[in-house]
């Protein structure tokens, strides 16, 4: 199976109650292991693409096909979105072109109008492609790809004429933040939440941030309509902190254990791991 776009995934998981794992990649060796790690569970999966990994990673067109040719050459069955993560104007449109199945268009910084505006004009281009479309209201929390911004709660008039739009999911800021919480941390606002859900018709939400959110808000965003969780730093962690203890254990001085292919191995396994304690916590094992 090639690439499908989230709708129906995300149609499903409304129904299940429960959320699909969006989780960005960030290398040749994430690939692999969010693949396996869907294949092994039978779970649905969206992988995302911020600009820094699509600039790294060769391009929107480059990861693309070698997503595909990655899911042809493991035989990966189970549905799988390749997704833009908070692309600006230009980044959507190159994704469009490049192959990608799914955009999220970050249009958080401009002004409700002009992210209308846009957002209008995205979603005419991606359903004649058949692409499905993620918007955003309300700034989320921390940095990504060195762009900062403070967590706010989105103004939910504000969500619905967004969700009106014919978007397929909504990003909506309810106090997340992407990268580590700190400790004085409020948590997430589910009075905001649950208004946001009452005022966009049921649309499937869409919740950032998703690395150390303590597990009970997690199910509880996921009762007050949350399908979608995104998940990046936990992972990147446990990448790096696998690939630190290979070389604290000094493995790669023992034989061929310098080889990049050994070196990444614990890191690519770890990541797999974390993929899949995400996976279960979000009630999408076995929903292929
Ligand atoms: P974390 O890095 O906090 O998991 O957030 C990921 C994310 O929201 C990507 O859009």
């Amino acid at each position: 199976m090639g690439l499908v776009n989230a709708k129906e995934m995300l149609a499903k998981a409304k129904a299940g109650h429960y959320a699909v794992g969006h989780f960005n990649l960030n290398n040749m060796e994430s690939v692999r292991a969010f693949l396996l790690a869907a294949e092994e569970t039978r779970s649905p999966i969206i992988l995302g693409v911020s600009g820094g990994t699509a600039k790294y990673m060769g391009g929107y067109k480059t990861i693309a096909h070698m997503v595909e040719d990655f899911m042809e050459f493991l035989k990966i069955t189970v549905p799988v979105a390749l997704h833009v993560d908070h692309g600006t104007y230009e980044e959507a449109l190159a994704a469009i072109e490049g192959g990608f199945s799914s955009i999220m268009f970050d249009g958080s910084k401009y002004g409700i109008e002009e992210n209308v505006e846009k957002t209008k004009y995205i979603v005419s281009l991606c359903k004649e492609k058949g692409i499905t479309v993620e918007a955003e209201v309300g700034a989320i929390g921390g940095e990504e790809d060195g762009r900062m911004a403070m967590g706010e709660c989105a103004d939910p008039n504000e969500c619905a004429a967004i969700a009106a739009l014919g978007i397929d999911m909504l990003a909506a800021g309810i106090g997340n933040i992407h990268g580590k919480y700190p400790a004085d941390w409020k948590g997430l606002n589910f009075d905001v939440l649950a208004a946001i859900q009452d005022k966009t018709d049921g649309i499937p939400l869409v919740l950032h941030g998703g690395s150390g959110i303590p597990d009970d808000m997690i199910k509880q965003a996921i009762d007050l309509g949350v399908c979608k969780i995104n998940v990046n730093t936990e992972c990147q962690i446990a990448f790096t902190e696998a690939t630190r203890k290979y070389i604290e254990e000094g493995k790669d001085l023992k034989g061929k254990g310098f080889t990049p292919r050994a070196l990444l191995a614990p890191g690519l396994e770890a990541t797999k791991q974390k993929c899949i304690e995400k996976m279960a916590l979000f009630g999408s094992l076995g929903k292929a």
